[in-house]
């Protein structure tokens, strides 16, 4: 096994933060994770599964062996009436993953285009964009159970979606996501009711198909949202909060403008961008981290930014919404110590 010492992260994680592993081990191909699981440094050490890196925040160094899921491979698994189950590899880049169903002709993924990372950590945090959660088109997810040690094949319910939630981030480290089965429609329904979208697709002249509102995602993403390869980031910073309609009262009687949706179950979800905005923060910054100036619900990498930077800030953001609206704000990445 081609373990290897005191690897430098900087490139694998997309806020760029200036990070180092201990060990480090490459698996391409799914096959290797029993040999892996039985490795003395494997047994010995923290174990941290890493995808695309663009929701992780590290400790300045991890200690501990980080297993960087690069398996590749997309295949039509069953063709039925008027959908196909396709199963893609944890490795592949997720947006490459997206066009390649489009160009299939299948539809269900255009609205999560353009989202930094890989198809194995989709599930993880239910990735959700302009109307639509991967939960939406997840069929199946293959993943090996390192506490029983037992190969799984969970269905869409087992896996406990809900809103950036799912089994793998409840219960963080103990599943390793080899594949995902998707549930593609042969017919494309548009699903362009998402404010953002409407207005977009609406001033165009283009017959819609999941290839053009794959185009108009792209575009709005491009110019709200900080492309990972010139500003570090790790998209939106912290989950939109959902509260009870009796404390969202509250602070709708004070603020009367706050963007707000009602959810299916009563509660109010809130736009966190708008709360951290109004609350004065677009363009703060704490050293080299600051809150993006277009979307205030990203933090960005402005200069350098150290981990510490990028912790005092989010802090700070927290403590500011929590002071000025009486809300808990929970940050979406997963922060690795
Ligand atoms: N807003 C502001 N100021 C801001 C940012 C937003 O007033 O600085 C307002 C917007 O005008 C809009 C509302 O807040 O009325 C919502 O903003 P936006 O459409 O940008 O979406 P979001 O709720 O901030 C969520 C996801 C994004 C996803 C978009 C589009 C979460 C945590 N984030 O952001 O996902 O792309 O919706 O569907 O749910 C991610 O998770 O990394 C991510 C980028």
């Amino acid at each position: 096994m081609n373990i290897q010492e005191n690897i430098d992260l900087t490139h694998c994680n997309t806020f760029g933060l200036p990070v180092k592993s201990q060990y480090f081990y490459k698996l391409t191909d799914k096959n290797d994770l029993a040999k892996l699981v039985e490795h003395p440094i494997f047994k010995n050490n923290k174990i941290l599964f890493l995808g695309g890196g663009s929701n992780i925040i590290f400790a300045p160094d991890f200690l501990g062996l980080t297993v960087f899921m690069s398996n590749k491979g997309v295949k039509v698994v069953e063709q039925q009436e008027d959908s196909v189950i396709i199963e893609a590899q944890a490795g592949e880049n997720w947006h490459n993953f997206v066009l390649s169903t489009i160009r299939l002709g299948l539809n269900g993924l255009e609205n999560l285009s353009l989202i930094p990372g890989t198809v194995g950590a989709s599930p993880v945090q239910n990735i959700g964009a302009y109307g639509v959660e991967v939960k939406d088109v997840i069929e199946k997810v293959e993943c090996f159970d390192l506490e029983t040690q037992e190969w799984l094949l969970l269905t869409n319910t087992e896996c406990r979606f809900d809103y950036r939630d799912s089994i793998f981030k409840q219960h963080n480290g103990r599943y390793v996501i080899t594949s995902v089965y998707f549930k593609l429609s042969k017919t494309f329904i548009p699903k362009v009711s998402y404010g953002l979208l409407k207005q977009y697709l609406g001033s165009q002249e283009t017959a819609l198909s999941a290839k053009t509102v794959s185009e108009a995602i792209c575009q709005i993403r491009q110019e709200k949202l900080p492309n990972p390869e010139r500003i570090g980031n790790a998209g939106s910073f912290f989950k939109n909060p959902i509260i009870s309609a009796n404390q969202a009262k509250d602070i709708l009687a004070l603020y009367p403008n706050a963007v707000h949706y009602h959810q299916p179950d009563g509660m109010i979800k809130f736009a966190a961008g708008w709360l951290i905005e109004e609350a004065g923060l677009k363009g703060v910054s704490v050293g080299g981290a600051a809150v993006h100036q277009k979307q205030a619900l990203v933090l960005i990498n402005q200069d350098h930014a150290s981990v510490e930077d990028v912790k005092s800030l989010a802090k700070m953001v927290q403590k500011t919404i929590l002071y000025k609206y009486g809300l808990s704000l929970e940050a979406e990445p997963l922060f690795v110590e």
